[in-house]
């Protein structure tokens, strides 16, 4: 493990150590992988313009979300059955984020309970992603569930009204391995429901609500105290929708390219959403952020934070915790050096004209 000195050599790192089936589900994206490829080559096509001599010593990346403080503009993205790559887990990934003082988006798919993940971590600041049931009943248990667990937001993704067609599953043919559950979905269900093949994972896809539409997030607004956020916007009209039925937050995402190929790529997108809706509620981004430059350039480009997927994966994979804990220790060094590099003395700096041609 001591050539690891960035996001890319875990990810080489990773792919040694897991499964070819296990690798390809995180690593994959839809069809051609078209935006999976386009989220990355995004970064290079935008340019940094960084200001000289202002005295850069002392830095600070610290900010507040929704009222909540972070060590600095960042939340693991919620990502399905991290058990898959480490037994710990949700667990490492909670402790890992909570030592550093960033965010964790607990996913519906996590393969340990709210409550595991909680004790795990019990002062880490934690959202929950929901992926909405047919069964209102369900959905609502589980938003409540995540509620009394102490998660302090419930980001609601949009962009799954049918699971993208990802090619390399099929040729895997992906499945669970023995162990791994979708656990707070699963102590929901009836023990008959769940001793049905493959019960709990053939829930996810054929019980999931395929019929979702804006007054969706006015009923998930009126069962929850925890702020609603809408996870998959890429349109101005669509965050300015989501901000006239009461969202908290948007976060732009294209699901990290394994649901719509040739969707456009979130850094593209997320200018004219900052202009749309940037100062009236949170907006976060993510998508291919793999460097501190890449961080900065989507704060930059009008994101609050930023959400980091798969390279929290990798970390997890090669040592579980620490693992984590090194990726997110290296993009934190990568950020702090990035602000020092553009003339920022803390994240309300970064603004748009460090985009270069950008004013
Ligand atoms: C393996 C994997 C599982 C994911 N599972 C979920 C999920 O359960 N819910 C969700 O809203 N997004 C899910 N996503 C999308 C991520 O939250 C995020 O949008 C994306 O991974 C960010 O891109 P990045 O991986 O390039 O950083 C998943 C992504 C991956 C790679």
């Amino acid at each position: 493990m001591s050539a690891l000195f960035n996001l890319h050599d875990y990810e080489q790192a990773a792919r040694e150590r897991l499964s070819q089936m296990a690798y390809e589900y995180y690593a994959g994206g839809a069809e051609d992988e078209m935006t999976l490829r386009e989220n990355r080559a995004i970064y290079e096509r935008f340019k940094l313009a960084p200001r000289m001599l202002r005295a850069v010593a002392e830095r600070d990346a610290s900010t507040t979300l929704l009222g909540q403080p972070l060590k600095a503009p960042l939340l693991i993205a919620p990502m399905a059955f991290m058990k898959m790559a480490h037994p710990e887990g949700e667990l490492a990934v909670a402790r890992a984020a909570a030592a550093r003082g960033l965010g964790m988006i607990v996913s519906t798919m996590a393969t340990y309970a709210f409550d595991e993940i909680t004790a795990a971590a019990p002062g880490g600041l934690r959202w929950f992603q929901l992926y909405a049931f047919k069964d209102r009943g369900l959905t609502r248990a589980l938003v409540e569930n995540a509620e009394a667990a102490g998660h302090k937001a419930v980001a609601l993704t949009v962009d799954m009204p049918v699971l993208g067609r990802r090619e390399a599953d099929l040729r895997n043919q992906f499945g669970l391995p023995e162990g791994v559950i979708i656990k707070n979905i699963a102590n929901l269900l009836s023990a008959d429901q769940q001793s049905k093949a493959g019960g709990v994972l053939a829930y996810r896809s054929s019980e999931r609500n395929d019929n979702l539409s804006w007054e969706d997030i006015d009923w998930l607004r009126s069962i929850t105290r925890m702020p609603v956020l809408v996870k998959g916007i890429l349109r101005a009209d669509d965050a300015r929708l989501a901000v006239e039925h009461g969202v908290a937050g948007v976060i732009v995402s294209n699901h990290g390219g394994r649901q719509l190929d040739g969707a456009v790529s979130t850094l593209e997108a997320l200018p004219a959403i900052a202009d749309a809706v940037g100062d009236q509620v949170a907006l976060l981004v993510d998508g291919g952020i793999r460097r501190g430059t890449d961080w900065l350039k989507a704060m930059a480009l009008g994101a609050h934070a930023v959400l980091l997927g798969r390279p929290a994966l990798w970390g997890l994979a090669v040592n579980g915790e620490a693992g984590v804990g090194h990726v997110l220790d290296l993009l934190l060094a990568e950020f702090d050096m990035a602000l020092a590099l553009c003339g920022c003395h803390d994240v309300s700096e970064i603004t748009r004209d460090l985009i270069f041609g950008m004013t």
